[in-house]
């Protein structure tokens, strides 16, 4: 697979089969992933891979969670600014409205924000979920550098036929999740990665995107 048609059929899966995934597999992906650039060459990212027993019962502590509405642990960064302005805004809620519908949860169910945290729970029945850390002394620059290794690592899966959606959801149950994988609270969590291989026939939530002439400029000939 050439690098654009693994950037092309990259898309985040909600629907993923319960074939295990090989770790000799994972442990291809994640060894090439580790050539990723970072500022400085930190290579500040922390990976914990679950799979198995293990992300069974964090499944379902996780979702236990959510089924009982538990509000979540405090947040220890927001995922969007308090204030979504234009054209932000717009973009999110169309993905929102696509997200929701490929999940076959109603915009005006009262129950949606629990049905959805209870779906993200379960990994959306992903056999592997790999957490991405960062040391608390790291920086924006370095929240950047993990950016592009997971995207890496999304990119480097579509290679091996695999699929994966990326999580922030797992920050709200991010003291369950650090009890699982063991980390020191000196790390701090950015986010999970569901990974897979897909559901035939499933719903996928179809995300456009902006033209190009709204994001980007070229200067000069
Ligand atoms: C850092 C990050 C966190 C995300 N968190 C979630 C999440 O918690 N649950 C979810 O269903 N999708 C999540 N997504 C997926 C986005 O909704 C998705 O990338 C976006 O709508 C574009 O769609 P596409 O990935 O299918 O191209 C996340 C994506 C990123 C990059």
């Amino acid at each position: 697979m050439d690098v654009y048609e693994a950037v092309k059929t990259r898309c985040s899966v909600r629907a993923f089969t319960d074939q295990p995934v090989a770790r000799k597999v994972l442990e291809r992906v994640l060894t090439a992933a580790s050539w990723a650039p970072s500022s400085g060459n930190l290579q500040p990212w922390h990976v914990y891979v679950v799979t198995g027993s293990r992300l069974a019962s964090l499944k379902q502590r996780a979702t236990a969670r959510a089924l009982a509405r538990d509000p979540g642990d405090d947040r220890e960064y927001p995922m969007y600014p308090a204030d979504l302005l234009p054209p932000y805004l717009e973009r999110f809620s169309s993905a929102a409205t696509e997200r929701y519908k490929a999940l076959k949860i109603e915009r005006d169910d009262p129950d949606r924000p629990m049905k959805i945290a209870a779906l993200n729970s379960q990994a959306f029945g992903a056999p592997a979920v790999l957490f991405c850390y960062l040391d608390r002394s790291m920086g924006p620059g370095q929240w950047a550098d993990a950016g592009m290794y997971l995207q890496t690592v999304m990119l480097l899966l579509r290679a091996e036929g695999l699929h994966s959606c990326p999580q922030v959801m797992w920050t709200m149950y991010r003291k369950t999740v650090s009890e699982t994988v063991g980390a020191p609270d000196t790390h701090q969590l950015l986010c999970g990665l569901s990974i897979g291989y897909e559901r035939e026939n499933a719903l996928r939530a179809r995300t456009d995107r902006a033209p190009l002439t709204e994001t980007v400029t070229f200067i000069g000939s």
